[in-house]
């Protein structure tokens, strides 16, 4: 019996020191397909990590490209200088037509004579800790003196890429009509201060510091106006309208009444994807990438920003005033952002009047963007003032 058990255990162990002494050959054999799975599995990687970088590259890329094209905003560059090379050709009393007028020839022009108005300058608002992550930045402002001692005053706001001569046309209207007006070059635009480190447009989040210290301006060389809360109103056009209304709620309505907003750009990101469908690319990529370069290239957020004019919304009281302007057909800001935000509004209790042009068969001037001073002047000038008038105080 013990015999037995003891053959098969040696077979065992002699079939164990057969198979240690045969490796080489087996070695040899095995080797290529190993060797063709390694080299493979590294040609893989390789296209794998080419790829990725390839399209990281590209995403960048795109992300930087997108990243300039939307905010970048340098006076310097003759077309985001807005009047540069002829500026003093560009003054209250001497106006060429502003963009959106400029197809209208027979537009009213309301030349004001020299002694009523003048270049003033300040500088914007800066309450640390609160997100005015700029220094305090010197804006240059066009101010038209009407009656400062009774008349009310308006503070007006340029769109992206424009300045304060853009909105002539505009404000002649208020001031022919008895309005005191500051119309500001905002930060990185016109004559106001660009910021070495971010020389961007940011809708609002960083501007309306400046627009708060035109507010500071009017405020300390004309004390009678901390007297009411009914004696300055805001008017603001595009991404002027978008820092109107980030303006607007943050002053909690303690000095500022009444806001007139032309083709807002409220929902910001809204209005950059129509604008990159407009241009044919995949807005979701898109905007995905600026994001992505936002993170890295500011520190205002992606939207929504720290002061986004669409969270802010909110906060804006009941019994407010505010006024919508906006066209049908307008390829830059789209109503909708007017729609949406009047009818927020409105539930909120805030008095709200709209001006929304249904005619898609009317001509369109520049993209049918802030242009309805140009298509129906007469109309603009006449709601404009009544409803500046009936929201601030005029004294007898
Ligand atoms: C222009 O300024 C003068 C002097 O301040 C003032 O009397 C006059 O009313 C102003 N004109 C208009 C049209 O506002
Ligand atoms: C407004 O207030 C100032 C003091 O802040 C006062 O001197 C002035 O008379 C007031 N004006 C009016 C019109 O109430
Ligand atoms: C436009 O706004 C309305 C709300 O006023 C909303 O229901 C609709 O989906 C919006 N349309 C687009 C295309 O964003
Ligand atoms: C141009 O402006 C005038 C008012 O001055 C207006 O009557 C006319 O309809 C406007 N023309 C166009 C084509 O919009
Ligand atoms: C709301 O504003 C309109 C237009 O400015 C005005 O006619 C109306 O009286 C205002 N309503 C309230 C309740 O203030």
């Amino acid at each position: 019996m013990s015999t037995s058990v003891d053959i098969p255990l040696q077979d065992h162990t002699n079939g164990k020191f057969d198979a240690i002494e045969t490796p080489k050959s087996v070695k040899r054999v095995v080797n290529w397909p190993i060797v063709l799975a390694v080299v493979l599995i590294i040609s893989i990687l390789v296209f794998i990590i080419a790829f990725i970088t390839v399209f990281f590259a590209i995403y960048g890329g795109i992300g930087v490209y997108g990243f300039n094209t939307i905010y970048a905003a340098n006076p310097s560059v003759e077309g985001q200088g807005c009047y540069n090379l002829n500026r003093a050709a560009n003054n209250p009393s001497n106006y060429r037509p502003s963009y959106c007028g400029s197809v209208n020839s027979s537009i009213p022009r309301y030349f004001l004579p020299q002694s009523n108005w003048s270049y003033v300058t300040f500088q914007s608002r800066t309450i640390k800790d609160e997100g005015a992550v700029d220094p305090s930045m010197r804006i240059k402002a066009i101010l038209m003196l009407s009656n400062p001692d009774k008349d009310p005053f308006v503070i007006a706001v340029h769109g992206i890429r424009s300045c304060k001569e853009s909105v002539i046309d505009n404000i002649a209207m208020l001031w022919k009509n008895g309005f005191n007006v500051l119309a500001l070059d905002l930060r990185n635009h016109g004559e106001s201060e660009v910021s070495s480190k971010y020389p961007y447009a940011s809708f609002g989040n960083q501007e309306h510091w400046d627009v708060l210290g035109g507010l500071d301006y009017l405020l300390a060389n004309y004390p009678r106006l901390s007297n009411s809360s009914k004696n300055i109103g805001i008017f603001g056009e595009s991404m002027g309208g978008s820092t109107a209304t980030v303006t607007f709620a943050v002053d909690g309505g303690v000095n500022l009444n009444a806001a007139w907003l032309d083709a807002p750009a409220i929902y910001i990101r809204d209005t950059l994807y129509a604008n990159i469908v407009m241009y044919g690319f995949d807005p979701n990529y898109v905007l995905s990438s600026v994001c992505s370069r936002s993170k890295i290239a500011w520190p205002y957020g992606c939207p929504p920003f720290r002061y986004d004019p669409e969270t802010l919304l909110s906060t804006i009281k009941p019994g407010r005033h505010v006024y919508f302007v906006s066209k049908t057909n307008d390829k830059i800001v789209p109503i909708n952002n007017s729609y949406r935000a009047s009818e927020k509004l409105i539930k909120q209790g805030v008095n709200v009047t709209t001006w929304f042009d249904i005619d898609l068969n009317q001509p369109s001037y520049c993209g049918s963007h802030c242009d309805m001073i140009g298509f129906k002047p007469d109309q603009y000038e006449q709601r404009m003032v009544s409803f500046f008038n009936d929201h601030l105080v005029r004294l007898p």
